[in-house]
C-alpha cells in the first residue's frame, strides 16, 4: 500500500521538484497536481489524497491548510510565511479533528541540523547575528528558517542576547530586523538559492555556522520523509527536526 499524495502549488519551481520526487518514491503515489486555479477541497476529495504538500505563497498558506485539515487529508507544508500565531491557531484546528501533519520551515537535512547546532553553541556564545541570502523571486523577508532558527536559539538563552548595546542608526533598518532580539539580515539577488549564516561573537573570537543549498534537490529527502512521517502523527508538528 502507498500513500496517496497531491501536491499544491506543482507547477512552480518547488512543486514541480516535488512531483518529481514523489513520482519516483517507491511508498508514495501522487494522485494530484493543484494550483491557483482549482477547487483544492474538492480536488483532495476527487484524488482520495491523504496527505497534501503545500508550497504555494506566503498570502496562501494558512487557508491552505484550513482546507486540507477541513477536506480530511494531512497538511504537509513548505510554503514560508505563517506567523506564530497562525501556526497556533491551526495546531488547534488539528487537534480537534485529530489529524496529523508537518509545517516545516525547512525540509534540508543541513538546514535542521544548522538550526539544532545552532541551539546548542547559543549556550555558550549567546552574542548572535542570522544573515540569510535567497534568490530575488522569494516574496518574503525575512525567510522561515532564519525565524525557526532565532527561535531555537530564544529556547536556550531566554532572550537573554548579550550584544545589543545602543546603536544610533543613521540609516533606518542597518542593524537588521528583531526575532527575540536577535538580529536578522536579509539579502535577495539573483544567483542565490538559498544560504544562510548563523555568527556567533565572543571576547577575540567568533565561530561561525553556514548552509547552503545549492539545488532545490536538497529539499526532496525532508518532503518525502515528512509524507510517510505524517501517516502516523495525531497532531500537527512544527519543524523538521522534531520527526527526525
Ligand atoms: N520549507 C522549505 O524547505 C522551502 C524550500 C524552498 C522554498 N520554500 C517556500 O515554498 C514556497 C514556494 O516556493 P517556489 O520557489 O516554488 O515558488 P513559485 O512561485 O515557483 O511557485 C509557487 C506556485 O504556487 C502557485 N500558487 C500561488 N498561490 C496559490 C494558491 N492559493 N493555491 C495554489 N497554488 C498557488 C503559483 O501559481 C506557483 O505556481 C515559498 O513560500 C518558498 O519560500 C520552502
Amino acid at each position: 500500500m502507498t500513500i496517496k499524495v497531491l501536491v499544491n502549488g506543482a507547477f512552480g519551481r518547488m512543486g514541480q521538484m516535488t512531483v518529481n520526487a514523489i513520482n519516483t518514491h517507491p511508498r508514495l503515489t501522487l494522485v494530484g497536481q493543484t494550483g491557483r486555479e482549482y477547487d483544492l477541497v474538492k480536488s483532495i476529495q476527487d484524488s482520495g489524497a491523504e496527505v497534501v504538500v503545500d508550497f504555494t505563497h506566503p498570502e496562501a498558506v494558512y487557508n491552505n491548510v484550513i482546507k486540507i485539515l477541513d477536506a480530511g487529508a494531512r497538511p504537509v507544508i513548505g510554503t514560508s510565511g505563517l506567523t506564530k500565531e497562525q501556526v497556533v491557531k491551526l495546531q488547534h484546528r488539528a487537534a480537534e479533528l485529530k489529524i496529523g501533519g508537518l509545517i516545516a520551515p525547512n525540509f534540508s537535512l543541513g538546514a535542521v541540523l544548522m538550526m539544532k547546532y545552532a541551539r546548542e553553541i547559543a549556550k555558550y556564545m549567546p552574542n548572535v547575528e542570522i544573515i540569510e541570502m535567497h534568490h530575488n523571486n522569494k516574496a518574503d523577508a525575512p525567510s522561515g528558517t532564519a525565524i525557526r532558527t532565532a527561535e531555537m536559539i530564544a529556547e536556550s538563552i531566554h532572550d537573554q542576547v548579550a550584544c545589543e548595546k545602543p546603536c544610533h542608526e543613521t540609516l533606518k533598518g542597518s542593524r537588521g530586523a528583531k526575532c527575540h532580539n536577535i538580529p536578522i539580515h536579509a539579502i535577495r539577488l539573483p544567483g542565490l538559492l538559498a544560504h544562510q549564516q548563523v555568527i556567533f561573537g565572543e571576547s577575540g573570537e567568533t565561530l561561525t555556522l553556514r548552509h547552503d543549498s545549492i539545488e532545490r534537490q536538497s529539499f526532496m529527502p525532508g518532503v518525502c520523509l515528512a509524507c510517510e512521517k505524517v501517516m502516523k502523527l495525531d497532531r500537527l508538528v512544527y519543524g523538521l527536526e522534531e520527526i527526525l
